[in-house]
């Protein structure tokens, strides 16, 4: 969490770090600043609130000069306020800090601090870390890069940082561990970011540092880079990026989450392209291909991830158990990181994050990797922490996600989930030709209907005007659609602060329906399964304690349409891929609710896009 940039060129740095800043608001939101170093000073302006408010804040002072750094918080140590924001200056104010992480030994080190006669100011372990370094400078009379790297090898915990020092308008020392933090090079000019938005109108040549490694930044120099552990020098990989400004920009809609619930045909047919190729009765998939004996001969597949990308485990649960006869766990990385699991060679374990940056999936990954399991990544960001430590992996291609809600990334992690249990499916010979082939060819249908079922927007809005000041919100489902329940709550109560609860729904009588009145709505996916009676059942059971129905269901449902107080329908097809279009409406369901409500829908109060911390 927290969003870092910095610049170093002939341009003036405050408004390239103001834009960049904006960019990365998704990461954290509740507090800003900036520093700009000019010949005399370190000029540091921040607040509490959002870059919005520094800019206020920022009209009228001195913030001239080439070179500077910008934050934008999400609070762990110490609340969000004017004090605990970034940039952080040393003691003395000859150094400035702007970090995104955490300093597991803040503590340890800030007593050592205290007794050389530091004080503080703020609460953070970012203002110790500064101090921290400046200690070991003055100590060790050390250039500035030097007392970093001598001063992180005591340090333990996650940093990407970003240090200038006063009178020196020329340079900015970087470090990276645990936290995203990318070089862009341009024309005699740097930029540095959390990811490679703030500055892709600039340059399209970006170097991604990897973790325990350190770089100098430094006007007419070429990027140096540096292993903190060891002093080595480690030649730049340049990565040609590939995204676009119109990618992470509104384009016309009133919040990026509605943008990208309607960029979702787009978003699967791009996670197909080219590896769904059903005139040739094909899935072609490199990362698959190469461990292709490791997933057939797994003898468990095991999913980690949080939050929505674990529902979307829990959809390719199902897909993988159906189609390529594998056992399948599906585990919140957060626990499975502290359980001590008992993992095997012979474990394929899939991570799927759209950041690739979310701390505890990334810890579940190093952990079952050293206990010799293959790991294959699914994720959205190119180049992101879990890609990279990754044996294998396949990238959903729904191009930038900057709503906090996530929408397009789910439908694009379960497209590409959808794929790859077929093709083991087919590999393993779970599933024959013909009914390989004729799932393929309903999996390519599906953005075509995905793109219909955004036709039902209507629909949700005048359901959304019914119960958007309910307090509670129910969401059942089976099978397939039992992940979807618990996606529709999650979303609804992320963003409109609406509390919903998502259930199996067989399990409602063993609990929750001990809530159903007049007042309790109840979203039923009741699409045509196995279960279809089960959840006619179900709603009959919701209906004679008075709750209030929004069914969806398949095309021409009768039944349900009779019993419900509101239906929408899905277009038809194969049981196993209708996750991918009964989240939609759900989506704009939440959507729809949050901004009647008021809502801030991209930006809701408490989260951050990408969990850097645990
Ligand atoms: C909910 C949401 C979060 C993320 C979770 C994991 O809308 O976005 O629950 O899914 O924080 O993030 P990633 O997928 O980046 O690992």
């Amino acid at each position: 969490m927290c969003g870092i940039v910095g610049y170093v060129g002939s341009q003036e740095a405050y408004p390239i770090l103001i834009k960049g800043l904006k960019r990365l608001e998704y990461r954290g939101y509740d507090s800003a600043g900036v520093a700009i170093v000019d010949e005399d000073d370190i000029n540091l302006i921040k607040c509490k609130g959002k870059v919005a408010d520094l800019e206020n804040k920022a009209n009228g002072q001195n913030l001239k000069g080439t070179l500077g750094i910008g934050h934008t918080r999400w609070a762990t140590h110490g609340p969000p306020n004017d004090v605990n924001s970034h940039p952080h200056y040393s003691q003395s104010k000859n150094l400035a800090i702007i970090h995104n992480g955490i300093i597991e030994n803040y503590d340890a080190l800030k007593k050592e601090l205290v007794n050389q006669g530091y004080r503080f100011e703020s609460e953070t372990d970012t203002e110790v870390l500064i101090n921290f370094i400046e200690m070991v400078r003055e100590a060790e009379d050390l250039k500035l890069e030097d007392a970093v790297r001598v001063a992180l090898n005591q340090v333990v915990g996650a940093y990407a940082i970003a240090i200038v020092e006063r009178g020196n308008t020329d340079k900015i020392v970087l470090a990276k561990k645990g936290s995203p933090l990318v070089v862009g090079i341009g024309d005699d000019e740097f930029f540095i970011a959390s990811d490679a938005t703030p500055f892709v109108e600039y340059t399209k040549n970006a170097v991604y540092l990897e973790d325990e490694e350190m770089a100098v930044i430094e006007r007419g120099k070429k990027l140096e880079i540096k292993s903190i552990t060891d002093n080595k020098s480690i030649d730049p990989y340049i990565h040609e990026l590939q995204m676009h400004l119109e990618e992470i920009e509104k384009g016309g809609y009133d919040h990026f989450m509605l943008k990208e619930i309607f960029e979702q045909p787009r978003s699967i047919r791009d996670t197909l392209r080219g590896r769904l190729l059903p005139d040739e009765g094909i899935i072609s998939m490199s990362g698959v291909k190469e461990y292709g004996a490791k997933f057939e001969n797994a003898s468990r597949i095991l999913f980690v991830a949080c939050g929505t990308s674990w529902h979307a485990g829990l959809v390719a649960e199902y897909m993988f158990e159906e189609f390529a006869r594998i056992p399948v766990e599906v585990e919140y990385a957060s626990e499975f990181r502290y359980r001590n699991p008992i993992i095997t060679e012979d474990d394929v374990v899939i991570a799927i994050s759209q950041s690739g940056e979310t701390a505890d999936t990334l810890a579940a990954i190093e952990l079952a990797k050293k206990k010799g399991a293959t790991i294959f990544g699914i994720c959205n960001v190119v180049g992101s922490s879990i890609a990279r430590a990754s044996h294998a992996g396949a990238y959903t291609h729904a191009g930038p996600e900057i709503g906090v809600a996530s929408t397009k990334a789910f439908t694009a992690q379960v497209a590409v989930l959808a794929l790859i249990a077929l093709e083991i499916g087919r590999r393993k010979g779970a599933l024959t030709e013909s009914r390989f082939r004729s799932l393929i060819s309903e999996l390519d249908q599906i953005p075509k209907k995905v793109e219909q079922m955004l036709e039902s927007e209507d629909m949700t809005v005048s359901i959304a005007e019914m119960y958007k000041d309910v307090s509670n919100f129910l969401y059942l489902g089976r099978g397939y659609n039992f992940p979807v329940a618990l996606e529709g709550a999650l979303k609804l109560k992320e963003i409109s602060y609406i509390h919903a609860e998502g259930y199996p729904a067989a399990e409602m009588k063993h609990g929750p329906i001990a809530l159903i009145d007049e007042n309790m709505p109840v979203v039923v996916i009741a699409t045509k399964n196995g279960q279809y009676e089960k959840v006619v059942s179900n709603i009959q059971e919701i209906k004679a304690r008075n709750g209030k129905i929004i069914a969806v269901v398949n095309e021409g449902d009768e039944t349900i349409r009779e019993m419900a107080d509101h239906v929408i329908e899905i277009p038809d097809t194969d049981e196993a891929f209708t996750p991918l279009i009964t989240t939609i409406p759900l989506q704009l369901l939440s959507y729809h609710i949050a901004v009647m409500r008021g809502c801030n829908v991209d930006q809701p109060r408490n989260l951050a896009k990408s969990v850097t911390v645990e």
